[in-house]
């Protein structure tokens, strides 16, 4: 079966969504999720989303706090684009019909979160990204010229290897993305979808870590598709986590504790009732990130415990009961009280920094190929990501995006050639066991050897390690029938392999790249 459109995106969430509802105007557009479409990392999105609103804060400020959280790594004259972007891109939300939470006088009522130095967050209550992809959700869903395909995994993209050209490689600078072959979940159907412009908006990779805030779909499918594509990769050692995941063993995902609660006044601290973030920076609590789950993962170690506390005690109860409705209902549920009782918290895998390398427009190194969102690296976050400053990247890119794909989608033809999915390969008995196992395996080799604090010597072992699951799982793939859970097994080993070999390059610590080997920034040892 084919499917021809205008514009295909792959993915459902904030990137995804915004540039559809755009491109929408111009022509047919085909938006594919591989799961239920609500079913995101932006729908979990609690703390908010950041941009210049009011004096005292000036774009100069942000510019300077993503700067500053980046670790020096940040390409400027992209942070400098999106902080003066942001302000326009809010107010077509709202257009949208996203609610931001206000003040009696009318004003928005702006958060603050870590290394932010002035109160910036547009938010929802703690459930921002709940609002935001309901409401995209919505507008798309009643849009003429969109169409929403749900439970249909993006398999691979369509290039002229497709074609049989042989021997294409990075270096190659006229590969050409055609579209993409799609299983339909339900249908058990592969199908060729050919369009003028792919937009890949498929999010981040959490899933390859055991601890994630990440939903299951966060397997870093788009990344693996063009990385085998053999388009341009980079920054993949940045894996940003999350200091304050709420300690509940088991849990996928784990259970977000914003970090706007410590914006609020919530304060770490240790079981010995100490403050212990002042002994590691002079922001204490509020420190940027990478600084704080460093600082969590030595505290535990050195004492021995599975976590540290949020403590939330001290502040208003009922200001905590309206701001974080959400968090206080969870915790309650599972017998925390929030306004009574310390919060057992744990650091998480939260975020990819890096991905498939984009430009200004988010074009990838494939001609007709964009990528947005976190699955892209535009160099906005550098080697941290600030807090907050992912959805606003995702809007500010689905703007500049759908300038430049209109610009051109008429004047590019469609690739007739291109052959339909080859179904070839038999089902196995034991393929199921075998997947789930090697799901695990590659989660606990990444949370074992590749997480907050890094070795030359642990890098190397989780090579060694994931070498063994690819070959196995690219035999598997070889004589099976497609499966979702294979596709994202193998995704996940291309993802993971991507994230060591960075690491294993990088010899200094930079941002949220920590390696005992190297302790230092280059050019700062002595
Ligand atoms: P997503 O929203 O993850 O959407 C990915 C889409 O791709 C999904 O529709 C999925 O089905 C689809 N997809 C993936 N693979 C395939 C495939 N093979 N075939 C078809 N479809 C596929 N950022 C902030 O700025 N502020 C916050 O407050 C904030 N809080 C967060 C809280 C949590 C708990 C988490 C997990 C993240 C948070 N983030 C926050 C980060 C932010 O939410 C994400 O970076 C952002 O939502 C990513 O949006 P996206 O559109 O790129 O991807
Ligand atoms: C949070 O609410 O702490 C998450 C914010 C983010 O990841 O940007």
């Amino acid at each position: 079966m084919r499917i021809r459109t205008d514009f295909l995106v792959i993915g459902s969430g904030i990137a995804g969504l915004a540039f559809a509802l755009k491109a929408a105007a111009h022509g047919k557009v085909t938006v594919v999720a591989k799961s239920a479409v609500e079913e995101t990392n932006t729908r979990y999105a609690q703390g908010g989303i950041a941009a210049v609103m009011y004096d005292p804060d000036t774009f100069e400020k942000h510019v300077h706090d993503t700067l500053i959280a980046g670790d020096g790594f940040c390409n400027e004259e992209v942070v400098r684009m999106v902080v003066s972007e942001a302000p326009e891109r809010i107010a077509e939300l709202i257009e949208e019909g996203v609610e931001f939470d206000k003040r009696p006088d009318g004003l928005f009522d702006l958060g603050k979160e870590g290394a932010h130095s002035e109160y910036r967050i547009l938010h929802h209550k703690d459930n921002t990204g709940g609002m935001i992809q309901h409401t995209l959700v919505r507008n798309a869903r009643r849009h003429p010229n969109i169409t929403i395909l749900e439970n249909h995994f993006a398999i691979e993209i369509i290039t002229q290897h497709h074609l049989g050209e042989q021997n294409i490689t990075r270096a190659k600078t006229d590969i050409q993305c055609y579209g993409a072959y799609v299983a339909d979940l339900k249908g058990n159907k592969v199908i060729t979808i050919l369009s003028p412009v792919t937009l890949m908006a498929t999010g981040g990779a959490g899933s390859v870590y055991q601890t994630t805030t990440n939903p299951e779909i966060a397997t870093g499918d788009g990344i693996a598709m063009v990385y085998r594509a053999k388009g341009l990769v980079e920054n993949m050692e940045f894996v940003q986590f999350h200091p304050t995941s709420l300690y509940n063993p088991g849990a996928r995902p784990q259970f977000l504790i914003t970090e706007a609660l410590r914006g609020y006044g919530a304060i770490l601290i240790n079981s010995a009732g100490e403050k212990f973030m002042n002994r590691y920076d002079q922001r204490g609590s509020l420190a940027p990130r990478d600084i704080v789950a460093r600082a969590i993962d030595n505290e535990m170690k050195t004492r021995g415990e599975d976590y540290v506390y949020l403590d939330c005690t001290h502040l208003d109860a009922a200001g905590l009961r309206e701001h974080f409705p959400n968090i206080y209902e969870h915790c309650l549920r599972l017998g925390i009280d929030i306004t009574m009782n310390m919060i057992p918290v744990v650091p998480a895998a939260h975020y990819l920094c890096g991905g498939i390398k984009v430009d200004m427009s988010g074009r990838s190194s494939i001609d007709r190929l964009y990528a947005i969102g976190e699955c892209s690296s535009t160099g906005l976050h550098g080697a941290n990501r600030l807090a907050s400053n992912s959805l606003i990247e995702a809007v500010v890119y689905a703007h500049r995006s759908a300038i430049d794909a209109v610009s051109r989608f008429r004047s590019i033809r469609l690739e007739e050639r291109v052959p339909d999915w080859n179904y070839e390969g038999t089902s196995h008995n034991e393929e199921m066991v075998l997947i789930t196992q090697s799901y695990r395996e590659v989660q606990s080799i990444m949370s074992n050897y590749v997480g907050i604090v890094r070795s030359d010597l642990r890098l190397q072992r989780a090579l060694s390690r994931l070498e063994i699951i690819y070959r196995e799982t690219e035999d598997l793939y070889k004589k099976s029938y497609i499966s979702a859970r294979l596709c994202e097994l193998r995704n996940m080993i291309n993802v993971g392999y991507l994230i060591i070999k960075m690491a294993s390059k990088r010899h200094e610590s930079l941002g949220l790249h920590y390696s005992i080997d190297y302790p230092r920034r280059k050019g700062t040892e002595f």
